[in-house]
């Protein structure tokens, strides 16, 4: 079903006391308040069960930001997906920008890990996005197509109706440098139209369609305003709870 939501992708970064504080602190600015959207938080592994165990997770989701390509076995130091949802996360971050880019996931990788999430319960928060030269040769649009068909197009109506998608363009992440909010509601547009031309009209407009890359309290309103953008995935910013309610609140 398609949904209002702000989820944030901590990355790399908190120890699991600064993690479990943050949550915390959030858990704690939200309580009382009716929300206009659902709310996740994308932690390190190693913070999901003390983090889902110390906040309420009907008001905050919880999101692991990876998981292994294989279901279990003598894969030494990965994470699957079973053990993420064991721990009371509902979500997984998946083809994030810097796991295709540093960590090399290709499309099919990603499809394996996306069924692997789906069969244990996991929400995939599917992420794609075209680098600054292929914006510049106005490439977007293919290349976005080209990563949605390769790691979810397979998947029955089902199962795909399961799948929160993300669109990120490489360029604004991190660097300040947000979509205007036309751009992202001209992409986002033209995905749903790639969405209905496999599952149908109605299941691409149930499906949630997140904007990410430097979205922020002030770029926030104008971005969730738009037809086609159902939220936001937030990095710098979902790390202090000064900087990710205005973003929640601004819808
Ligand atoms: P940013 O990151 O908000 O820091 O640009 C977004 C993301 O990478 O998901």
């Amino acid at each position: 079903m398609r949904k209002n939501m702000i989820a944030g992708n901590w990355k790399m970064n908190t120890t699991l006391s600064e993690g479990l504080a943050l949550a915390k602190g959030l858990n704690e600015a939200l309580k009382g308040k009716t929300l206009q959207c659902e709310v996740v938080i994308g932690t390190p592994f190693i913070h999901l069960a003390s983090i889902a165990a110390a906040i309420d997770t009907d008001k905050i989701g919880v999101a692991a930001q990876n998981c292994a390509d294989k279901e279990k076995g003598a894969y030494t130091g990965e994470v699957s997906a079973a053990m993420i949802a064991s721990t009371g996360a509902k979500y997984v971050i998946l083809g994030h920008s810097e796991r295709r880019q540093y960590y090399h996931e290709t499309a099919g990788t990603l499809k394996t890990k996306v069924n692997l999430a789906l069969a244990k319960g996991l929400t995939p928060i599917f992420c794609i996005g075209e680098v600054l030269e292929e914006r510049e040769e106005g490439r977007h649009f293919e290349v976005v197509d080209e990563q949605i068909k390769a790691s979810l197009f397979d998947l029955s109506a089902d199962d795909f109706s399961q799948v929160v998608i993300a669109y990120e363009p490489v360029w604004a992440i991190g660097t300040g440098k947000t979509a205007t909010a036309d751009q992202a509601q001209e992409i986002h547009a033209h995905i749903r139209q790639t969405l209905a031309a496999r599952y149908g009209a109605a299941i691409a407009g149930d499906t949630t369609i997140l904007y990410g890359g430097s979205m922020n309290a002030e770029n926030a309103k104008d971005l969730v305003a738009k037809a086609d953008v159902d939220g936001g995935l937030i990095g710098g910013a979902s790390l202090s709870v000064e900087k990710f309610l205005p973003i929640i609140e601004a819808f």
